[in-house]
């Protein structure tokens, strides 16, 4: 099976203690910190285990490189891990002032800054629009754009503040549960990692890569990953491709979201690459 995105390893725990000594996990993460804390995770499977730090978008070529033709099953758990959010030196968060570059792939040229700082306005506004589905886009591009003519905006509190003094919303309210920068932190992290089009390719490649019967499993944290996914497997079912295992995403259920807020947002999709 392909892990495409390991993480931490918990997925790749639980699936790779069901494969047994016939089995090869291949791990995939671009954050090598993450590759690291996996590899000692997994270190008492009994089935292979092989980490590559790459991103999915080359699972083609990763899987070419081991001479492996065809797998059973792809997962690929977007996003970031919660420790990623935390880590001060990744500008994921706006509870705490961290320099702006949300870059998972610290091999990436553009952090966050670069794009809020150089971009053009109109552009700008298109990110936030596109990617974040944020309605004052125009607006918010607008105030950057004037804060950064008098100095570079570096961190997260500070784009966080701008964020709220253009939408006319103070920076704290008890109660509320979506700060309103929150739409713009999402549509930097898009664009920074270029989560969509990386979804993209990896769906994409996945239908050749998948034995017959093999599954792929997708869970997103977002409606714009999430429409890709549904898209793609649609599109692939009608083509004889696939057969969509999950016509509706499967969600936590309530116990796990008390457990674990982010929960709440998952949406796991499955399909199974067609036998006929
Ligand atoms: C939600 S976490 C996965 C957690 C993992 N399932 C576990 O059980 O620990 C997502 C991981 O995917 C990685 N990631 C995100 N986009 C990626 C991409 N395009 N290619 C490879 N890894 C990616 C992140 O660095 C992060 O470690």
């Amino acid at each position: 099976m392909v892990d495409a995105t390991v993480g931490y390893g918990g997925h790749s725990l639980r699936l790779g203690s069901r494969l047994g000594p016939e089995g090869t996990i291949v791990g995939l993460d671009v954050d090598p910190q993450c590759i690291e804390t996996a590899r000692s995770r997994l270190e008492g499977l009994n089935c292979r285990v092989i980490l590559v730090r790459e991103n999915f978008d080359h699972i083609q070529k990763v899987l070419g490189q081991l001479a492996i033709e065809k797998v059973d099953i792809i997962l690929a758990d977007l996003g970031f891990c919660s420790g990623q959010i935390e880590d001060p030196n990744r500008g994921l968060s706006f509870q705490q002032p961290m320099p702006l570059d949300m870059r998972l792939d610290d091999r990436l040229e553009k952090t966050a800054a670069d794009l809020i700082n150089k971009t053009d306005e109109k552009t700008l506004a298109d990110i936030l629009y596109q990617y974040g589905e944020e309605r004052a886009s125009r607006r918010i591009a607008r105030f950057i754009a004037e804060q950064r003519r008098q100095r570079p905006i570096q961190t997260t509190t500070e784009l966080a503040l701008l964020v709220c003094r253009a939408l006319r919303q103070p920076d704290r309210r008890p109660g509320r549960k979506i700060h309103p920068a929150t739409r713009t932190f999402q549509a930097l992290r898009i664009a920074v990692n270029d989560e969509l089009g990386c979804l993209e390719r990896l769906l994409k490649a996945a239908p050749d890569l998948l034995r017959l019967g093999g599954r792929i499993a997708v869970i997103s944290f977002h409606s714009l990953e999430d429409r890709i996914v549904k898209h793609d497997f649609k599109r692939n079912q009608a083509a004889g491709i696939y057969e969509i295992v999950t016509p509706k995403p499967i969600t936590a259920a309530a116990d796990e979201n008390k457990a674990n807020p982010r929960s709440r947002s998952a949406r796991l999709r499955i399909a199974q690459r067609k036998t006929d």
